[in-house]
């Protein structure tokens, strides 16, 4: 049975495989051939932005090379940033150049408008991960503020189910897909942990948005 199918789009929200490479992308470009919603690609701190294009040839670069995109559904419209660091580092970045292309993006329309990013500019409560959000959190902060357009943040890395409000915006993250981050350290012996993977379905109409996570592996029936 197909769960979503009347899904218009798809987001992953970056850190696509865990290496970055060729063959791993491959792989998921082979998965993503028959999936019926359509999808929107990502990257985050694991993956490689000259592999990713390589493989996903048909995604265009922005003026500075970076992928971040815009797609509308009906109304509203999506932004889907890029806030990989050129190093190999976990944590993100978001440079002059990709504040001009959000301003400008942002500038366009006064429709309601969603962003997508893998790094969150803000604290989530888990140390580990706040260590390692985007680096340029305060200036990102001051742009989005100046903008009234902006109805959510849907955010990655994290690992973990987060909801909160930074800036008069609501914003949140799902569960990974492979792996959980613990929200008290030391909860588990190891630095990760192992919890119900979830994705999360979003539903916005008439201006009004609702999120629903589903656990997708851990869903089974039980007698009542
Ligand atoms: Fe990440």
């Amino acid at each position: 049975m197909l769960l979503h199918g009347d899904s218009e789009a798809c987001i992953i929200s970056g850190d696509l495989t865990d290496s970055a490479s060729p063959e791993a992308l491959l792989w998921l470009k082979d998965l993503l051939v028959d999936f019926p919603i359509p999808t929107h690609l990502m990257i985050g701190n694991h993956d490689d932005r000259s592999v990713f294009f390589d493989i996903f040839d048909t995604y265009a670069k922005d003026e500075n090379g970076f992928l971040q995109y815009t797609f509308n559904v009906a109304e509203d419209r999506f932004l889907c940033l890029d806030t990989k660091k050129d190093e190999p580092v976990p944590s993100g970045e978001y440079c002059e150049k990709r504040m001009a292309w959000l301003d400008n993006e942002l500038s366009k329309s006064n429709t309601d408008t969603y962003i997508f990013m893998h790094h969150p500019p803000f604290d989530v409560g888990v140390p580990h991960m706040d260590r390692i959000k985007l680096s340029e959190a305060e200036a990102f902060g001051d742009l989005i503020s100046s903008h009234k357009n902006i109805r959510h943040i849907f955010f990655g890395h994290v690992h973990r189910p987060v909801f909160l409000t930074w800036r008069g915006i609501t914003c949140s993250a799902c569960p990974g897909i492979n792996h959980q981050m613990p929200l008290v350290g030391r909860a588990v012996s190891t630095k990760f942990s192992v919890e119900p993977p979830m994705y999360a379905v979003i539903e916005i109409e008439n201006g009004e948005l609702r999120i629903n996570l589903d656990a997708f592996l851990d869903r089974h029936p039980v007698a009542h």
